[in-house]
Formats: structure tokens, C-alpha cells, sequence
């Protein structure tokens, strides 16, 4: 893949374009096998990590596959496909006993690994290796639980802000959105939006313009920079003022922003790292999750914290609940962006060249043809 920095008024519209035209076949080709879809590769939020709780295993559906998380006893987080090897009950109506999960329907015991540790109806017999649940990859970072669907690509290293020292970490609860995946990453990378979405917070319409920004795409993701607003309360209990954003796609469906007040003499100014991690439930439906890590020396309270992302997002939902198509169309010409989408077409093109489709076109039609 090629690096390279791109200036806003270039025309890169043709570029993606032609990507998504010389991928297209490769890309379908791929999609057709499931195993190979980059998707199940990538560490996917499965649950805030204060959701899942001894007491109750959570059931939740994560790219059409039904998983269960519970947490053992020893404080352990572990995910599972919801099905008994037995006779496929779903093993989050089971019950957390001790550090095993038991299964609802014959009591089959299931130890952290899976492994089935004892089946009631036949006590002295010892459970063969193949009666075992099947365990996903799991880890607990920044407050949430993650997920790999198959062998991870890499470990879960995508927001190093969350251990900044002095901030505030603030978690929003997941919220399920009628769209795919890439449509909110987009959602997320927009600025032209603000005067229209989210007026008299984040614009107004006497500060329509995006001014000019660059782009930098490598094989890590997509960044841009020099991104320059006038917002009327772009903080919480903040009056207008100019902020600077920096906004990168750090993972096919995880991006991140950060955002600053502007420099003022003897003022330090408000910074907030704001992570967007998404997991699908399946091509047009999406569970969001929101971390905002604030530094700075706001006073706003953790509630009024927590519900400026909050508002603002719920904002954002019923426009791209409205976007047609839900998946994201990569077909040449399919939509008409303009000059300031420099960097949602960036995304695009960086998706179709890592082979990524799930919740875009290409993906569809894979798996339409597959069908
Ligand atoms: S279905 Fe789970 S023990 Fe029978
Ligand atoms: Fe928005």
C-alpha cells in the first residue's frame, strides 16, 4: 500500500473509484470465505467490562454469531459461542457457579478454558476433549471487554490516551444503531455536519465552512489534521471558541479523535481523545461505544461529561439510521462526496485496499453471491 499526504482540493474521488474497481473482483473472491474476512482478525467491544457481572451471563450477537460473556469468580471475563455442544441450548440462560458456567438444560459443567469438567446424568464418566464450549480470544482494556472472533491479527493496543495520567475517563453504554459499521466511522470523521446536526453545540450556521485539512493514509489507518471549527460550546459549559481536531482510523471500525481549545496565553487549554470502537451484529446493525478521555481543567461534573458525548451522538442517530443504503456504497459514482469529505474518502479507499467489506457493498454482494 502506498503512503502518501493528500491535500483537500485534490480530486481524490476518482482515486477511490478505481480502487474499489481494480479490488472488486479480489474482494469478492475473498469474502465468499468466511474465514478470511478481516472481521473475525480484529478485537470487537463485546460489553462495558462492568456489564458483565458474576451473577448474570450476557447474551449478545456479534457479525450474526449469538457469543455469551461471563465473568468467573476469580474476576476472570471469558466469551463463548451461546450454544451447548450437547444439544445447542443457549448457555447464557446457564448459571455461573464458582469459576465454571453450567448449561441450563442437563447441568453439562463448563470450565474457563470450555472444556465440559462433568455431565450430571453420568458422574463417574470423564467428558472427552471435543465436549467443550467454544472460547473466543478475550481482553480488558480501557474499561471494556474485547473479543476476537478467530485468531487475532494483533494484540489490542489502539488507545494508549485511556492511560494518559490526570485525565478523566468517561464510558458512555453501548448504544445499537441501524446502520452499518463503516456508515458510523464516516458519521464520526465529518465535520460538515456540526452547523446542521448539532447546532449551537459543535456549529452554527454562521460557521458552515470546512476549511482546508490534510490527509495522511499509511497501512496503519487514516489521519487528518489541521481540522479547524468555531464551536459555540464545544465543551461542556464552555463558551464559543476555536478548536483544533485531529481525527484517525486506527482500526478498520475504530477510530479516534482528539481535540483542543486554542492556545490563549497563561490558559491551559481543554484536549479531549474521544475513541469510537464498533462491533457489528451483523451488516446493518452496529453496537457503538464511546470512551472520552478528557485533560484539561474542565469543572463539568462526570455526569455532564458523560452527557455531552451522549447528547450529541443520540444527535447523530436518526440521520444515519436514515442513510440509504445501509451498508457502505464503494461502487464507483454510488454517491456524489464533496470537497470536504477528503477524509471519509480516504477511509473508503484505505477499506478496500486492506480487503476489508463487511458492512459495505463489496461485502454484500460477496455474501449475496455465496449465497
Ligand atoms: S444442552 Fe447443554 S447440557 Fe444438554
Ligand atoms: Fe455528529
Amino acid at each position: 500500500m502506498s503512503m502518501g499526504l493528500f491535500h483537500f482540493w485534490d480530486d481524490c474521488s476518482r482515486s477511490v473509484a478505481y480502487a474499489c474497481k481494480r479490488r472488486a473482483s479480489t474482494l469478492t473472491a475473498m469474502s465468499t470465505t468466511p474465514d478470511h474476512d478481516p472481521l473475525r482478525h480484529e478485537w470487537l467491544p463485546v460489553a462495558n467490562a462492568s456489564a458483565i457481572c458474576v451473577q448474570q451471563p450476557l447474551a449478545f450477537t456479534l457479525a450474526g454469531e449469538k457469543l455469551v460473556a461471563w465473568r468467573d469468580t476469580a474476576g476472570q471475563a471469558h466469551v463463548w459461542r451461546d450454544r451447548c455442544p450437547h444439544r445447542g441450548a443457549a448457555l447464557s440462560l446457564g448459571q455461573v457457579v464458582g469459576d465454571t458456567l453450567v448449561c441450563p438444560y442437563h447441568g453439562w459443567v463448563f470450565g474457563g478454558d470450555g472444556r465440559c469438567q462433568r455431565m450430571p446424568a453420568h458422574p463417574g464418566f470423564e467428558p472427552p476433549a471435543k465436549a467443550a464450549a467454544r472460547a473466543l480470544a478475550v481482553r480488558e482494556r480501557y474499561g471494556i471487554v474485547w473479543a476476537c472472533l478467530d485468531d487475532p491479527a494483533r494484540e489490542l493496543a489502539l488507545f494508549p490516551e485511556y492511560d494518559l495520567p490526570g485525565t478523566r475517563c468517561i464510558h458512555l453504554a453501548p448504544l445499537e444503531v441501524r446502520t452499518s459499521a463503516p456508515r458510523l466511522v464516516e458519521n464520526f470523521l465529518d465535520m460538515a455536519h456540526f452547523a446542521f446536526v448539532h447546532g449551537g453545540i459543535l456549529g452554527d450556521l454562521a460557521h458552515t465552512e470546512v476549511r482546508g485539512y490534510a490527509v495522511e493514509s499509511s497501512p496503519q489507518g487514516v489521519v487528518a489534521r489541521d481540522c479547524f471549527a468555531w464551536q459555540p460550546a464545544g465543551f461542556p459549559g464552555q463558551e464559543g471558541d476555536e478548536v483544533e481536531y485531529v481525527y484517525e482510523v486506527r482500526r478498520p471500525i475504530v477510530a479516534m479523535l482528539t481535540k483542543r481549545t486554542a492556545p490563549r496565553p497563561g490558559a491551559v487549554p481543554e484536549v479531549l481523545h474521544l475513541l469510537l470502537a464498533l462491533a457489528p451484529v451483523d451488516e446493518c446493525r452496529t453496537r457503538a461505544w464511546l470512551v472520552s478521555v478528557f485533560d484539561g481543567n474542565t469543572s463539568a461534573s462526570d455526569q455532564a461529561l458523560h452527557d455531552f458525548n451522549a447528547d450529541i451522538f443520540q444527535q447523530d442517530v436518526p440521520i444515519v439510521e436514515s442513510q440509504s443504503p445501509r451498508w457502505l456504497p464503494l461502487e464507483p459514482g454510488a454517491e456524489l462526496p464533496q470537497a470536504a469529505d477528503r477524509m471519509s474518502i480516504a477511509y473508503r479507499r484505505w477499506l478496500v485496499q486492506g480487503g476489508w467489506s463487511y458492512g459495505t457493498s463489496l461485502g454484500r454482494a460477496a455474501r449475496q453471491a455465496a449465497a
